[in-house]
């Protein structure tokens, strides 16, 4: 049985001190959530309910598990990747009063299952998902919870896609929010978040400039848009690979080059996946790339780069920095790994994940949905649910205010204008 991470350090008052400066920080940035603190700790709506919680445990999400706390929850918390974890915050989470975090950074397949275990242990009345790890180990393991379960909210794009395939099977047995499609998370989380933290995460762990090279974009959706806006605002020439028409078509007419990855690995300096998808870079590849190209993949998975191909291929593989995985090739080729292929910006040993005010829009959405569950939880049947629009626009109007930032309103005759199909030419 996984002890929370507090029994598992050798120092956790040396860690809980460090995690929370990381904490006290990140809530500075973080007015959304401040609000909803306030709102809930006063009004207690999560009393009597146990969150379980499988997200990156880094400062942000420690916000988001410490307001849940606040609103009367008990929340037991751990990873959704192995490298991705803060050991300092999850230790300083851990000793936040209704908290346990069993998250710890650098654990093998079985740690990592057995701490969604010892969450699951708690009997969660509602789950919390980056990645859908805890809706699919109570499906396929603790179906007897299912019950008890009010629902949950899921955060990421390849979560959802999951979630719906599962409901698409008949096999989804408790309601659940897409955080994710949401335009409050997915229009800056997703753009702006993994733009801005995974060059920057890339970008440090290299020491390398963007200025003048060649930046492969595998996938222009949300994440990629952002990825390539942001490369190319750093002076990298941007080429995107796509297996959609139309947003192939966007890339080109947003002025970049569009080409098959076998045509782009000849060209990429950096090559960047955020397809969501598998195999996007394999073996020919590979043949194909220059010596010393990067290789990161922000999509949720370690799957999008065929590591394995990468592997049998290599003469010779070593760190060759912090981070960094060089796998030489028989001609003498080094193709460089980042972060063992998963989410560049959680996961190489400086990330930190989004910037701060990002998350703290994400995990609004994340907070006002685990309320409306516990409000009106039994008007939602098993299945994926969009977040109802005025809730994201509440969220959305906190931070507006927040940031001081006034807008019009429609006026009584604007209204009925645009609700009118006889008002014409
Ligand atoms: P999206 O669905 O908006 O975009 C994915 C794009 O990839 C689509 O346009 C699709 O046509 C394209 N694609 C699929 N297979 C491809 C292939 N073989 N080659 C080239 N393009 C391909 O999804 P979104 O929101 O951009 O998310 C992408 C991934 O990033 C997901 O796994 C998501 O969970 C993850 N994500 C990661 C974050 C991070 O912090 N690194 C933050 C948010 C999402």
């Amino acid at each position: 049985m996984t002890p929370p991470i507090r029994e598992q350090l050798d120092d956790p008052a040396d860690a809980v001190e460090s995690g929370q400066r990381k904490m006290d920080w990140a809530r500075q940035h973080m007015p959304i959530m401040a609000a909803l603190r306030e709102e809930f700790e006063a009004t207690q709506p999560f009393a009597d309910q146990r969150i379980g919680m499988a997200m990156h445990v880094e400062a942000k999400t420690a916000i988001l598990a410490d307001v849940l706390a606040a609103g009367g929850a008990e929340v037991a918390i751990t990873g959704c990747n192995p490298l991705s974890t803060h050991d300092d915050v999850s230790a300083a989470l851990d000793a936040v009063d209704g908290v346990t975090s069993y998250a710890r950074r650098g654990v093998d397949d079985d740690e990592y299952y057995a701490a969604i275990e010892a969450v699951i242990e708690h009997e969660p009345t509602i789950t919390v998902d980056d990645g859908m790890d805890l809706v699919a180990a109570i499906h396929e393991d603790y179906p007897e919870l299912i019950d008890s379960i009010v629902g949950g909210a899921e955060e990421t794009t390849t979560g959802v896609h999951r979630l719906r395939a599962m409901d698409e099977d008949g096999a989804l047995e408790y309601p659940m929010f897409a955080v994710n499609d949401t335009p409050m998370k997915r229009l800056f989380d997703n753009v702006h978040g993994t733009g801005e933290s995974s060059l920057a995460s890339i970008a440090m762990t290299t020491n390398l400039s963007w200025a003048g090279k060649t930046v492969v974009v595998a996938g222009y959706g949300h994440c990629g848009k952002g990825v390539a806006k942001k490369a190319s605002g750093q002076n990298a020439n941007v080429v995107v690979t796509e297996v959609e028409p139309r947003r192939a078509l966007e890339a080109h007419m947003e002025g970049y080059d569009v080409l098959p990855m076998a045509e782009a690995a000849k060209k990429g300096d950096v090559f960047i996946t955020t397809t969501g998808n598998r195999d996007v870079i394999v073996d020919e590849h590979f043949d194909a790339m220059q010596d010393g190209v990067l290789l990161a993949n922000a999509g949720h998975f370690d799957v999008e780069i065929d590591l394995d191909a990468l592997s049998e291929k290599a003469v010779d593989t070593y760190e060759a920095r912090d981070g960094v995985q060089a796998y030489e090739m028989a001609d003498g080729r080094r193709l460089n790994v980042l972060a063992e292929g998963r989410l560049v910006n959680l996961a190489t040993p400086i990330a930190l994940g989004h910037p701060v005010e990002v998350m703290d829009q994400s995990f609004g959405v994340q907070a006002v949905s685990v309320r409306e569950l516990v409000e009106n939880g039994d008007d939602y049947e098993p299945g994926v649910h969009d977040v109802p629009d005025e809730l994201d626009k509440e969220v959305a109007e906190i931070k507006l205010d927040a940031e001081g930032v006034a807008y019009d309103e429609l006026t009584g005759d604007q209204r009925e204008y645009m609700g009118s199909w006889q008002h014409g030419t």
